[in-house]
């Protein structure tokens, strides 16, 4: 029988992913690194590190899935969206790759919106111009590394430098191609008109390929290096939000995917490009062929809840103190939480914004203040939810929930209060890796379409329905949505008188 393998290139480690032909889990493995800071707001990652995980992490699945390197027919790419490689005219990496957590480059994205205008240019590309997207990133290097800059012939994302190792071709899939807003949305394929705005130059990007397309072949030297057998195909793949997407089935319009790992993301297929106009939400192709997404991108939702636990009950497991708080009526007695612990994206695109608890009173109790954040993540999470049903996402018919914070019944529950809507949970839990693995095996004719990958390999394993506490929260929700427009002044002057 064939096998596939998935390889994700995140920002911690590649995880390379063995399945066989009928989606089954063969082998994991997963290889890990770090990023630098050497500047505040400066986040960096040397691309040498990532083909050395790649190796290991593919070696050791190969020999944990048990099988023979011939039996793989294909290997699909994703990783982390938005980053910057630069290489020179020989291919070689000519700076360490400015990572999409990087926030440097919010002067580069000023200028962005004066050249092109800002409506404009979310038009074109869907998105306003972000610290986080490549855009920036590479105005950047203009103005402060110009001799670096002289020397650019390719730019690369890095899950497509791990292609280029692999194969030997320049090439990037769409998903991960929006994510520079260099991309016009509509035609799926670089936008000569921003490209032309912005001063680049037209060569350094590759051709763009769909999630399921053959990108390239694994050459000698890659096979021998990484265990395999020349002349592999290597599938496009996607950006790991949308690759996730497909590895949890979220891959038809109405069907809305909720990750909640330290970000928080709500992510909804679309089949044609709806855009919000300001630009709150991002907007970019999706990996599956001819369909795009919409995202929500919350900076701390799990994250959240680890910054309390760690900060105030260390010695209490996350589901201990979950547990906490049955006893504590929905709505926490008036207690509100902000989430902005680390700035915030969607819907304030806001790096200053902050973090709060709103209506403090003596009766409160650690148990309230636990609930607080459990409602706060979820009233986060609505406010994606209601921008998308604002730009035109008509019905939404199911959730599908993943990552480690929704293990929690409780945070299920309340999620599905707040939303007012279903949430289900799947049964597939290795998200974008594996979501790779399935667009290769599409593209080598396994599944007739992405969509019938994800139905054929993924089942709900378990459904929450909203209850009678949403008339509460419903309550509260107007209230938290009037909160950081209340206090953003008072967010901007804090950082003020500390800078
Ligand atoms: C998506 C995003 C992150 C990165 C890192 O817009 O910024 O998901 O791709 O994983």
């Amino acid at each position: 029988m064939g096998a596939f393998i998935g390889i994700d290139t995140s920002t911690t480690s590649t995880k390379a992913i063995v399945i066989s032909e009928n989606g089954e889990i063969l082998g994991v493995s997963s290889s890990e690194y770090t990023f630098e800071t050497p500047f505040p707001l400066w986040s960096e990652q040397k691309p040498e590190l990532w083909w050395r995980a790649t190796k290991e992490s593919v070696q050791d699945s190969i020999s944990k899935a048990g099988i023979q390197p011939s039996q793989v027919r294909g290997v699909g790419l994703t990783g982390q969206m938005h980053g910057l490689v630069i290489l020179d005219e020989k291919g070689k990496v000519i700076r360490p790759s400015i990572l999409w957590n990087d926030q440097r480059t919010q002067k580069q994205c000023e200028e962005i919106r004066s050249a092109i205008g800002k409506h404009e240019f979310i038009r074109i590309t869907g998105n306003d111009a972000l610290p986080g997207f490549t855009a920036p990133k590479i105005l950047w290097v203009k103005e402060e590394e110009p001799e670096i800059y002289a020397r650019i012939k390719h730019v690369l994302l890095p899950k497509d430098y791990l292609r280029y190792k692999l194969t030997g071709e320049f090439a990037v899939d769409r998903a991960g191609g929006a994510g520079t807003v260099l991309f016009d949305l509509v035609q799926r394929d670089w936008s000569q008109d921003v490209i032309k705005a912005l001063d680049l130059n037209p060569e350094w990007f590759p051709p763009t390929f769909e999630g399921t397309q053959v990108t390239g072949t694994l050459t000698k030297k890659a096979a021998e290096e990484i265990g395999l057998i020349e002349g592999i195909p290597v599938f496009g793949g996607g950006g790991d939000q949308a690759a996730a997407a497909v590895g949890t089935g979220a891959v038809e319009e109405g069907i809305v995917s909720i990750s909640l790992g330290t970000s928080g993301v709500v992510f909804a297929t679309t089949n044609s490009p709806f855009i919000e106009p300001e630009g709150r939400l991002h907007a970019f192709c999706h990996a599956v062929p001819g369909k795009w997404h919409l995202m929500g991108v919350m900076l701390s939702a799990a994250g959240s809840l680890r910054w309390f636990r760690d900060s105030f009950k260390k010695e209490l497991s996350f589901d201990e103190i979950v547990a906490g708080v049955r006893d504590v009526p929905p709505g926490s007695e008036g207690l509100l939480f902000m989430p902005y612990l680390t700035g915030e994206r969607t819907p304030y695109p806001d790096p200053l914004a902050r973090a709060g608890f709103v209506g403090i009173t003596i009766r409160h109790t650690f148990e309230h203040f636990t609930r607080a954040v459990l409602e706060g993540v979820a009233f986060g999470l609505r406010d994606s939810f209601e921008l998308m049903k604002n730009v035109g996402l008509k019905e939404i018919t199911q959730v599908r929930v993943t990552g480690g914070g929704v293990k929690s019944s409780i945070w299920r529950q309340i999620i599905a209060d707040i939303l007012n809507v279903e949430i289900v949970t799947v049964s597939s839990e290795q998200g974008a890796a594996f979501g790779a693995a399935l667009l290769a095996a599409t593209g080598a004719g396994v599944f007739k379409s992405v969509e019938q990958a994800c139905q054929s390999t993924i089942k709900i394993t378990e459904n929450v329905t909203p209850g009678p506490a949403n008339k509460v929260y419903e309550k509260m929700y107007s209230e938290y949505r009037l909160l950081y427009p209340s206090l953003k002044g008072t967010f901007h002057r804090i950082s003020d008188i500390l800078s």
